[in-house]
């Protein structure tokens, strides 16, 4: 058994919310991690200085910086990928009678294809060497539908889609795959939203509380250790009751 210690972990959107909790939480357990990001150069460096994780700055919407991304990484590693963590994500809330294609497509591209993109890029690495882990950070609001996010709630049901195929493809390599459906969970991500329409969306979770971003990575954590071989094409539903998939 390989220790967590020579594993090599890539989150996406690793330097905030969610994706920083796992990153955090997976360098705690011992993997050599490291993250991306795209827009936020103060917040990487605050994450950085703190974790002494390396932050690459690149669009996980952009094919070809995934392929270059990965391969830097990976030279500045001196070792290869192992685990895949999809996380990047944003948000364009909005009723579909007032969206405009711009809102649908960025975040088709960023939650959807980016998945694409970073696993295409990782996928024949992982391949030849016959073990790997990625874990797709979907939502709830993939599963049931939520107002105001058609575009989110296809990009997110897609990502579950995504990683049942891409786990059947990938069985008999050693790499496993699966989705992860936080529920409402306390990030900047909530910060856009209205205030007494979150309050109404909390009363609905019988836990009676958002999650926290270490409920997430806890979970990302149990998909990637070496003892979850066996865990492929599940979606881990993390919602606090909310939606019982
Ligand atoms: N169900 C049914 N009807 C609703 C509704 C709902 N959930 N929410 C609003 N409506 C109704 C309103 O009452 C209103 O009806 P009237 O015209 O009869 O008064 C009508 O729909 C229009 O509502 P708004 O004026 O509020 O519509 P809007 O276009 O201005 O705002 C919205 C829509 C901004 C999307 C707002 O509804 C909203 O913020 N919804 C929550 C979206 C949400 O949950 N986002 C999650 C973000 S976090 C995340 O995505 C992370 C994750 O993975 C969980």
């Amino acid at each position: 058994m390989t220790s967590a210690s020579q594993r090599f972990a890539l989150v996406t959107g690793g330097t905030r919310g969610i994706g920083a909790a796992i990153a955090r939480r997976l360098a705690h357990d011992g993997y050599r991690v490291a993250v991306t990001y795209h827009g936020n150069d103060a917040a990487a460096q605050v994450f950085t200085r703190d974790t002494g994780i390396r932050a690459y700055k690149w669009d996980a919407a952009d094919f070809t910086a995934c392929q270059a991304g990965v391969h830097q990484a990976e030279t500045d590693a001196g070792q290869p990928l192992d685990i895949l963590v999809n996380n990047a994500g944003v948000t364009r809330d909005v009723t579909l009678h007032k969206m405009t294609p711009e809102q649908w497509r960025t975040v088709l591209e960023d939650d959807l294809f980016a998945c694409f993109n970073m696993s295409r890029a990782v996928i024949e690495g992982l391949r030849a060497r016959g073990w790997g882990r990625i874990v797709n950070i979907a939502s709830i609001n993939g599963q049931k539908g939520q107002f105001g996010q058609t575009n989110y709630s296809a990009a997110k049901a897609g990502v579950i889609g995504f990683s049942k195929a891409l786990a059947l493809e990938s069985a008999r390599k050693g790499i496993t795959v699966n989705a992860v459906a936080p529920g409402y969970t306390a990030t900047e991500m909530l910060a856009s939203m209205d205030a007494r329409v979150l309050q109404g969306i909390v009363a609905q979770i019988p836990l009676g509380r958002l999650a926290q971003p270490d409920e997430i990575a806890h979970a990302v954590a149990f998909l990637v250790h070496e003892q979850s071989g066996f865990i492929t094409g599940a979606t881990l539903s993390i919602n606090g009751g909310q939606y019982l998939a």
